[in-house]
């Protein structure tokens, strides 16, 4: 069986496009009352100058996301909350504008307000019932590829998993390399690096076709050039290099740096760029020729990755870690094959952790 996956359907490109948002935006304004609701980084709470540029009118409602944690399934039912209590109609549209943790802030925040419940009834595959708002991304940080996958990743009171589903996707993305300006080195290099790895993942794993390989290919190329090269259109290619990771991952799955990434993010907060960065140091056995050019780039920014952040762990923490990891059963299958659980067994995780 083949998968009949759905993809954004509208894309603009190019240095200054953000300005054109207004204009996309008119297409859902059809009444007098209709708003849009913009949920940005709460980076941009204090940038005047950007501020002054989202296309805000009459009754449209601007939300700052605090992204210092990961996004978590309470606060999207708290932000779904606020906008219901601010107006008893649906929004035209939610728009994010910022790195993963907004994007993902806004595909949740579209799809609950038309799906009962709580955020953390959808963690899964293809649970969301009904389709969402009208929703578009703009990133403003690039590598997770979150602009063009169909899930949204979110921390819940018993996993981080994501809401798999194709109205997860945005309908529209606007990707403006100059809003990538301002992101700190070591931020662009944690999230770059997690476009990398969705390559080396993608590109080694038993679930891989031409499909994915066209994109892994091109993406782990632009990665590469990027980070070792640092030509004058580094940002350019660095937004394009995170939407052809995601497109390839969209029809393969990521592997086993992903896999234990997430039980770092779950029991110790670690944000997804820098945890995929700390366990991909410890896997040279499974990707020699990925870990070796990871640290090449590494060098070449001069990054310094936290230690011994599993040593002092508690048994409940390590073993929680690992119950997080091994429910990603597609993950671990992609990376080791259908017999994968006779190599990757809960002692071969726990030691791998305690490299960490
Ligand atoms: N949906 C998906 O397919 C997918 C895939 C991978 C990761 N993710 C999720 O994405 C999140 C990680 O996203 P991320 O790595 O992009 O980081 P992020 O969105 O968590 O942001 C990291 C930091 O960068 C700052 N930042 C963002 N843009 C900036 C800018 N232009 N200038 C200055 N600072 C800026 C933010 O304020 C924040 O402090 C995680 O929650 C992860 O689970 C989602
Ligand atoms: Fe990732």
């Amino acid at each position: 069986m083949f998968r009949n996956f759905k993809i954004v359907s509208n894309v603009i490109f190019g240095r200054g496009c953000f300005n054109q948002l207004d204009d996309i935006l008119a297409s859902r304004r059809t009444g007098d009352d209709t708003f849009v609701v913009f949920l940005a980084d709460h980076v941009f709470r204090e940038n005047e100058p950007f501020k002054a540029r989202i296309p805000v009118r009459g009754r449209d409602m601007v939300i700052f996301v605090n992204t210092d944690d990961e996004p978590k399934t309470a606060g999207v039912d708290a932000l779904v909350a606020q906008i219901r209590a601010a107006c008893d109609r649906l929004p035209a549209g939610v728009i994010g504008i910022g790195g993963g943790s907004t994007m993902d802030m806004a595909k949740a925040v579209a799809l609950l307000l038309t799906n009962p419940g709580s955020a953390a009834d959808y963690q899964g595959w293809d649970l969301i019932r009904h389709p969402a708002v009208w929703h578009a991304g703009i990133p403003t940080l690039s590598g997770t590829g979150a602009e063009v996958s169909r899930t949204t990743v979110l921390t819940g009171p018993e996993k981080k998993l994501g809401i798999n589903s194709d109205y997860t996707l945005f309908d529209q993305m606007v990707l403006d390399p100059e809003l990538l300006a301002g992101v700190p080195p070591e931020q662009r290099f944690y999230t770059g690096m997690d476009c990398y790895i969705h390559c080396v993942e993608s590109l080694t794993g038993t679930y891989l076709n031409t499909f994915s390989q066209s994109y892994g290919e091109k993406a782990m190329e632009l990665c590469l050039e990027v980070f070792l090269e640092a030509p004058p259109d580094s940002d350019d290619k660095l937004m394009m290099a995170s939407y052809f990771g995601g497109m390839s991952i969209a029809y393969s799955q990521v592997g086993v740096c992903h896999a234990l990434s997430y039980g770092l993010a779950f029991v110790l907060g670690l944000h997804h760029g820098i945890g995929n960065c700390v366990a991909f140091d410890c896997l040279e056995e499974f990707y020699p020729e990925g870990v070796r050019e990871f640290r090449q780039m590494m060098n070449e920014h001069h990054i310094e990755l936290p230690r011994n952040l599993v040593s002092s762990l508690e048994d409940h923490q390590l073993e929680k870690m690992t119950d997080v990891a091994l429910v990603l059963e597609p993950l671990w299958e992609n990376a080791l094959g259908k017999d994968w659980k006779t190599i990757m067994t809960r002692d071969k995780i726990r030691e791998l952790y305690q490299r960490m």
